[in-house]
């Protein structure tokens, strides 16, 4: 059935020439497989089409909500109200500028783009190569591991914001911290991004990264359906410690699980909805602040309309 509203996105994807689909069902796109469906799921394909995209759908009936590689994201299972902005089809890239630099968009899958850059000498990005990300989304909370993070390879961003204007934005002082960008804090939607890198041995990176994936596999449940560390580290509190030594590893509800593999993460059994992992996420919350004085920050981002 076509309502109001559907034939509104219709309309303003014909308009820019963008692909949509309506009434999307948004578990597939998400790691951890829960969740109900969105009104409208955009898929631009160039930055320009991207940044039109985000002004006219900002000036429309429906919040707009942006999705990456959906590998830190719990989607409501009733679904969101809301126009979907995909970045998997912004793939221009990467290519090396000059002898540090690489310019990618924000679909570029993390994990590739790390190994595109060992392969070609350039060092700076071992830690990234587990990420199960895209760019966009890891320039977006400042996915991290292993002692770095993006804000600190980001030289500059390609950046829309509401009103629909794209613009570069030199990343300066401030604009990173720990799992926090200006990205979020200004509501803005990430297209693409400068990267510095330093050249090095390509063996050498590779072999970096190898003990960066096998620590990795030993460490986090890499091969079950997560989204990754549910919550950010309390200054000096590992969260996976603090929850490991609460005993709290194994606790179920539903078919969501506290890792037995790395306290930080709640994994799908294979039957959770929403509902089970956020009610998980509650239970831990609930039990670190009680541990520990301090309400943990959620690191793992949650799809859900108002009540
Ligand atoms: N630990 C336990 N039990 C557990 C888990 C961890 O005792 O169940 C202990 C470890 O032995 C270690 C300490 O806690 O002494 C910290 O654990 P780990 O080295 O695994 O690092 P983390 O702080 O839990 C962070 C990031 C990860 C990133 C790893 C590796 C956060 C919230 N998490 O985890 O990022 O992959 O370091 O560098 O900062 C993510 O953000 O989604 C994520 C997975």
């Amino acid at each position: 059935m076509t309502d109001g509203v559907t034939t509104v996105m219709r309309e303003i994807a014909a308009d820019l020439g963008v692909r949509m689909e309506a009434h999307a069902p948004l578990a597939p796109h998400t790691w951890l497989r829960v969740g109900g469906p969105a009104e409208a799921l955009f898929f631009p394909d160039s930055a320009e089409r991207a940044a039109r995209l985000f002004g006219a759908l900002a000036a429309g009936p429906l919040p707009v909500r942006i999705l990456g590689g959906g590998s830190n994201l719990v989607v409501a299972d009733a679904g969101v109200r809301a126009a979907v902005i995909a970045t998997s089809a912004l793939k221009d890239g990467p290519r090396a500028e000059g002898e540090r630099d690489v310019v990618a968009a924000a679909g570029t899958p993390v994990p590739g783009l790390a190994r595109w850059a060992a392969a070609r000498g350039l060092a700076g990005l071992e830690f990234a190569e587990g990420i199960p990300a895209l760019l966009g989304g890891a320039l977006r909370m400042n996915a991290g591991a292993h002692g770095s993070s993006f804000g600190a390879v980001a030289t500059a961003l390609r950046v829309a914001d509401a009103q629909g204007t794209l613009r570069e934005h030199a990343v300066g002082a401030g604009d990173y911290a720990y799992r926090e960008s200006f990205v979020a804090r200004g509501r803005l939607l990430a297209l693409g991004a400068v990267l510095r890198l330093t050249p090095d041995d390509p063996a050498a990176i590779k072999e970096r990264m190898l003990t960066y994936r096998r620590r990795r596999r030993e460490t986090q449940p890499v091969t079950e359906r997560s989204a990754g560390c549910t919550f950010a580290n309390l200054p000096g509190c590992p969260i996976g410690r603090l929850v490991d030594e609460l005993g709290l590893k194994g606790t179920a509800i539903g078919g969501a699980e506290v890792s037995r593999i790395h306290g930080n993460f709640i994994v799908n059994t294979g039957t959770a909805t929403a509902a089970d992992v956020l009610a998980l996420i509650d239970l831990l919350s609930e039990r670190i602040e009680r541990a520990t004085g301090q309400a943990p920050r959620r690191e793992v981002e949650v799809w859900q309309d108002a009540p």
